[in-house]
């Protein structure tokens, strides 16, 4: 098998580009995705500094590498969740990453800072663990973002990630969520402007781009997710991709293309809830107290100690 670009030996196929290619043309065909996914959809500016949502996992850590690469100004930011026998191994890979790159690394525990952990935190204020997770790291995302003078918030959502979404959403015909389901979402109003650079690039990329690299990640998926509605969508995908190469791209792709602009369009026009400052943590909330904040004093913690802007 060889390399398409260059004919040296192939190290990686890619079956919806019907192509393979080796290590050094796979890895610049991963930054060329990258670049071209953020020129595409206009998600950094120049000079504008990036805050990387850190999990610790292939994609973030992948993303951050290449943001480094491409010459973007990015530092990481990586939540402890509490989640016993994942969430020290993981911290363990993002703080590796960081040593090694020389890049800096703000580290936020919920249990050291707020007094929960997810699972904790899920069961005071009646969600599913996941639930619990996605606000408490949404919300420190954009605060740490805020409070630190970041321009953009960058995600590691890949393109399986991205088409699971859109089939639960279009399972449901949920338009609200549909509309908002975009590769970059501006900013504003207290939210910073946020990003998924990886939208073009598939899940399995996203592992060999680390394993060529020679990046450690952490492999084990968060025990919490086992069985959620998310992986099945990934699943279902996944044997569809199998038989017809290309079709989570065509899917996700033709999406963006046609839908997405007309949706974000209507839902714009229909006027979203009035927003005002969280009167204990500052962040922008229609309720009277932020999401966050109310699981935050449910679970017993307190939720005025503020976001460290610090990092190694
Ligand atoms: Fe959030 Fe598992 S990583 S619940
Ligand atoms: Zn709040």
């Amino acid at each position: 098998m060889k390399c398409r670009a260059c004919r040296a030996p192939a190290v990686v196929e890619i079956r919806r580009h019907n192509t393979t290619l080796c290590r050094h043309c796979f890895l610049g065909y991963c930054r060329n995705q990258v670049g071209r996914a953020i020129r595409d959809h206009d998600m950094i500016g120049p000079g504008q500094r990036v805050l990387v949502a850190v999990s610790g996992g292939k994609d973030s850590l992948a993303l951050w590498d290449m943001l480094l690469d491409l010459g973007y100004d990015a530092d990481g930011v990586y939540v402890g969740l509490g989640i016993d026998g994942y969430s020290q191994p993981s911290a363990d890979h993002a703080r590796a990453f960081a040593r090694r790159r020389q890049a800096r690394l703000v580290e936020v525990d919920l249990r050291q800072q707020y007094g929960y952990d997810v699972r904790s935190g899920a069961a005071a204020d009646h969600r599913a663990p996941c639930s619990a997770c996605g606000l408490s790291k949404r919300h420190i995302f954009d605060r740490a973002a805020v409070e630190g003078g970041y321009d953009v918030v960058a995600t590691g959502h890949n393109l399986d990630d991205e088409a699971a979404v859109l089939l639960g959403n279009v399972l449901r015909w949920d338009l609200e969520y549909m509309a908002r389901q975009r590769p970059v979402l501006p900013g504003g109003h207290g939210f910073p402007k946020k990003v998924k650079p990886l939208v073009r690039l598939a899940e399995r990329e996203t592992a060999a781009y680390c394993v060529l690299q020679g990046i450690d990640y952490q492999v084990e998926e968060c025990p919490m997710a086992a069985g959620n509605r998310h992986l099945g969508y990934k699943e279902a995908l996944g044997l569809i991709e199998e038989r017809s190469p290309g079709a989570k791209a065509v899917f996700f792709g033709q999406f963006l293309e046609r839908a997405a602009a007309a949706l974000a369009g209507a839902s714009a026009e229909a006027g979203g809830a009035v927003l005002h400052p969280c009167p204990s943590c500052g962040a922008p909330t229609s309720s009277e107290l932020c999401a966050f904040c109310r699981l935050v004093e449910r679970a017993g913690g307190d939720p005025r100690r503020r976001v460290p802007v610090s990092g190694r």
